[in-house]
């Protein structure tokens, strides 16, 4: 890793920065040494080794893991050398261009030559080399998965791309998804394709996406998941009863509240879906105290949190037929009526 990136990372336990073993200048590369991170419950540092220029944010990161995720890595630690021949075959399967394909969907991250951008479970960078093109020598791309076996063929293939100075610099680290070693708000965008659908929690992961990019920068992920129309036709059913993976649903629900501009769809075959989103610096705002226009009138914030015992239909009725009578609304002859009672008991109680 080059020291000039050393400053992008954090502890992804505790949150503080990291310092080196060894002391480094922007330009130098860390090869082989330790970033030590805040204390753990003992009160010893948290050491994250540099082997060969790979930051290892777990060194014992199969101990670490969920039953879920250390399946997850056993196959992925295996299956390394076998998994470009798989993908070649997979869209070949579906009729795809992956190139064109994986093209498209880097588009959604709205990246420029300077961005800072981090893809998560690159396995073994069919999409980096891709995201790494578009950037220039002021771009950073940090490259992360679970599985050291993956990225060590990753980075074989995306070497060629940055070894002179037109190309951005590249970094690796060995992780999980669900603790990102970033500071918040501190990544242009995110980008992940193909693994989420196994990680052990969705939600925390995207929470996590969201947390390290600034408000305006875009995350994108996909996975399989059979477009819904197709699910319980014969095309859906062939596929699922070949995996069963492409049986899950895009998890929609579990973007944060500050996704905003979300755009689904469905890629591959419409076997595959990618959201998109745009990180927003709060949630969604409504005026809660705008009368509401109407015969039940009230306000949003009246009509949720002014909630009294309910009535009989027949008291329900008499009061509507009261409202109109009086030519206002609903609301308005029940704030009127309750203040005049109140008032009235006022006045016996003095
Ligand atoms: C199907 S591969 C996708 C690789 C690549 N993104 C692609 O599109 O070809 C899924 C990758 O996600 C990684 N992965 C699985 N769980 C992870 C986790 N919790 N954190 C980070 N990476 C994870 C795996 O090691 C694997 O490399």
């Amino acid at each position: 890793m080059r020291g000039i990136n050393l400053k992008h990372y954090i502890c992804p336990a505790t949150g503080c920065s990291l310092r080196t073993q060894g002391s480094y200048s922007d330009t130098d590369t860390i090869v082989s040494d330790e970033l030590i991170g805040g204390k753990d419950k003992n009160g010893n540092p948290r050491r994250y080794p540099v082997k060969d220029g790979i930051v290892y944010f777990s060194e014992d990161v199969r101990e670490s893991l969920s039953a879920v995720e250390q399946a997850e890595y056993d196959y992925y630690q295996t299956f390394s050398g076998d998994y470009d021949s798989y993908q070649d075959w997979l869209f070949k399967s579906f009729y795809v261009d992956e190139e064109d394909l994986r093209r498209e969907m880097i588009d959604a991250l709205e990246i420029d030559d300077n961005s800072l951008v981090l893809e998560i479970g690159c396995g073994t960078c069919r999409d980096s080399v891709e995201i790494a093109r578009r950037l220039g020598p002021g771009g950073t791309l940090f490259l992360q998965d679970l599985s050291s076996e993956m990225l060590l063929v990753g980075r074989e293939k995306i070497s060629e791309l940055v070894k002179d100075d037109t190309g951005p610099t590249v970094e690796f680290s060995v992780g999980n998804a669900h603790h990102l070693p970033f500071a918040d708000n501190h990544i242009d965008a995110v980008f992940h394709f193909g693994g989420i659908n196994l990680f052990s929690d969705v939600r925390q992961a995207i929470a996590e996406m969201a947390r390290v990019v600034r408000p305006g920068g875009k995350v994108v992920l996909g996975d399989e998941g059979i477009a819904p129309w197709l699910r319980n036709k014969q095309y859906g059913e062939i596929l699922i009863n070949s995996s069963q993976h492409y049986g899950f649903e895009p998890p929609i629900a579990a973007l944060p509240p500050t996704a905003k501009d979300v755009r689904l769809r469905w890629i591959i075959g419409n076997a595959f879906y990618l959201i998109e989103f745009t990180v927003s610096e709060s949630e969604p705002e409504v005026d809660l105290d705008l009368p509401i226009l109407g015969l039940r009138g009230g306000t949003h914030r009246s009509r949720y949190f002014g909630q009294l015992e309910g009535v009989t239909p027949r008291t329900k009725k008499a009061v509507i037929q009261a409202a109109i009578n009086e030519g206002i609304s609903v609301h308005e002859w029940l704030e009127k009526s309750l203040n005049k009672q109140l008032e009235t008991e006022r006045e016996d109680s003095k």
